[in-house]
């Protein structure tokens, strides 16, 4: 993904929006998400891709329902996956570059992962392919100026403005470095619940930080079981990966066995 704006920044800069204004996108913007959709990153070549589509929520308050979690939206992304691991980690990897690219547009987004109407998504997103069902979607648009009260509410029960310090989710490595930078990125990552389930162990590269001494990997694992670790791992690696191209860090996959767990190997 060519993005001129820095990429750590807009990562900075996403949060979670769940009052709209209205109004409607610009087509203009809607082409550019539609362009954004058909070029996505992938992380395995060897799984399949989920659907991605811009779905229009007509009317005032729509029909698209989010149990009044989202008011105000006008379009929704909607994405459906297949339901492997892989693919629910590929999926999750492809919504957040996508979601990324939207917040380096200025627009506001959601991950949605429980709380929407699955029926009328489906309908509104037309045909599903085999073994495919809505599994995110994410309203898409620009904010109000303020948080209704609901909202405010709603982050302080999942302390979405709380991270975990950075020494409870990363070994190995100092934060003031290349690959301390990159992790702590990651640590920037949404997550259902603000659960943050991401840990990464790094070896083999001592203080530096930098990838260059020797053979240094990175080892991913997942502390979460639930429906949404699969996802949630998926984000994680996406931020991985975009951070790391601004480091100048280049990561193989060494290890794949385990796609909630995965080994990279610095290039
Ligand atoms: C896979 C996934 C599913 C989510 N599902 C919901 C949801 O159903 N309803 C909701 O209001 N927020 C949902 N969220 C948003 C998280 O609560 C939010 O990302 C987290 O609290 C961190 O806050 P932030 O996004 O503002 O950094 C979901 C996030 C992810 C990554």
């Amino acid at each position: 993904m060519d993005n001129p704006m820095n990429i750590i920044e807009i990562m900075r800069r996403r949060d979670s929006c769940r009052t709209y204004n209205g109004l409607r996108l610009d087509k203009s913007a809607i082409t550019s998400l539609e362009d954004e959709i058909r070029v996505l990153p992938r992380l395995f070549e060897d799984v399949a891709s989920p659907e991605i589509r811009v779905v229009d929520n007509d009317g005032a308050e729509g029909k698209l329902g989010t149990y009044g979690f989202i008011t105000g939206a006008r379009q929704f992304l909607a994405m459906a996956s297949g339901k492997t691991r892989a693919e629910q980690v590929q999926a999750g990897f492809m919504f957040e570059a996508l979601i990324l690219k939207a917040t380096g547009m200025g627009l506001a987004t959601c991950w949605l992962g429980g709380t929407f109407r699955r029926g009328a998504f489906s309908e509104a997103f037309g045909s599903l392919g085999e073994g495919m069902e809505i599994s995110i979607v994410s309203p898409v648009g620009h904010p109000t100026p303020k948080r209704r009260f609901a909202e405010r509410m709603m982050r302080r029960m999942v302390k979405a403005d709380r991270r975990k310090p950075f020494a409870d989710l990363f070994r190995g490595v100092a934060e003031d470095t290349p690959i301390g930078r990159v992790l702590e990125a990651v640590r920037l990552a949404p997550s259902s619940s603000n659960s943050q389930p991401w840990r990464c162990t790094v070896s083999g590269g001592g203080d530096a930080g930098d990838g260059k001494e020797g053979q240094v990997t990175v080892e991913f694992s997942c502390a979460a079981s639930g429906r949404f670790a699969p996802v949630d791992m998926g984000i994680a690696y996406c931020h991985f990966l975009l951070a790391s191209r601004q480091e100048k860090l280049d990561w193989e996959i060494e290890d794949a066995s385990n796609p909630l767990g995965l080994r990279f190997r610095c290039r």
